[in-house]
């Protein structure tokens, strides 16, 4: 499972880009906005950090407005993925976009029947919002087993990209039922590598180290 950070801050991006873990990167017009900064150059700077895919989302609702909008972001860098909503308009403008090989990811989905439907329509990742789904006391996870069940079953090629996760174990769970990419905010990136036992491990290494090194002196 890929590990993809949802944000628009280029900080952030830096900083996780380090690891040697980071794999792409999810923005939405909440994110950006956060930004202050021309939506098209702060994607192409995003693009140029990351060694992968680059989510920038479209705003027109319509087909042709968003077809219109997913060409000018695909002219930003090569890695651009066109974030479009599981609509109507959503999926014709997909499946129009596909057709002149430009990625695709099918953002907002709640259902397994949307997620068929982006499938369909060739997009080329599905992204379930399993935070969101979890807020309306359902089950997020679920939902996204579903979907990886269903494209597994029918051999779709959409990967699903599971998105709005909170905490840890959303990731950790993500990669149990076969999520194709984990998309998550910072602040979950961060706690993924925390461990209390990796702190003091560390330290008691470090202290018998120095104290052997003193040893050796005399
Ligand atoms: C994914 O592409 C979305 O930007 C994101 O995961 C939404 O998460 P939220 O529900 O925490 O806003």
């Amino acid at each position: 499972m890929k590990l993809w950070l949802d944000t628009g801050s280029l900080d952030e991006i830096r900083e996780i880009n380090r690891w040697g873990v980071l794999s792409g990167i999810t923005t939405n017009p909440t994110l950006i906005g956060k930004e202050k900064m021309p939506f098209e150059q702060h994607l192409k700077e995003i693009a140029a950090e990351v060694d992968g895919p680059v989510n920038g989302e479209v705003t027109a609702e319509d087909r042709d407005g968003m077809v219109e909008e997913g060409l000018k972001l695909a002219q930003i860098a090569p890695n651009i993925v066109v974030k479009c909503p599981v609509t109507p308009d959503g999926y014709a403008a997909v499946r129009e976009l596909g057709r002149q090989g430009i990625k695709t990811n099918m953002t907002l989905c709640f259902s397994p029947a949307q997620a068929i439907l982006a499938a369909e329509a060739g997009a080329t990742y599905i992204s379930p919002f399993l935070g969101r789904v979890d807020d309306i006391a359902n089950d997020g996870m679920a939902l996204c087993a579903e979907i990886v069940e269903i494209y597994r079953t029918q051999g779709y090629s959409t990967f699903v990209l599971a998105a709005s996760l909170r905490h840890p174990m959303h990731v950790v769970e993500c990669a149990k039922i076969g999520a194709d990419v984990a998309t998550m905010p910072y602040e979950v990136f961060k706690r993924l590598v925390n461990h209390p036992l990796t702190d003091i491990g560390l330290k008691r290494f470090q202290d018998d180290w120095k104290a052997y090194q003193n040893a050796l002196k005399g």
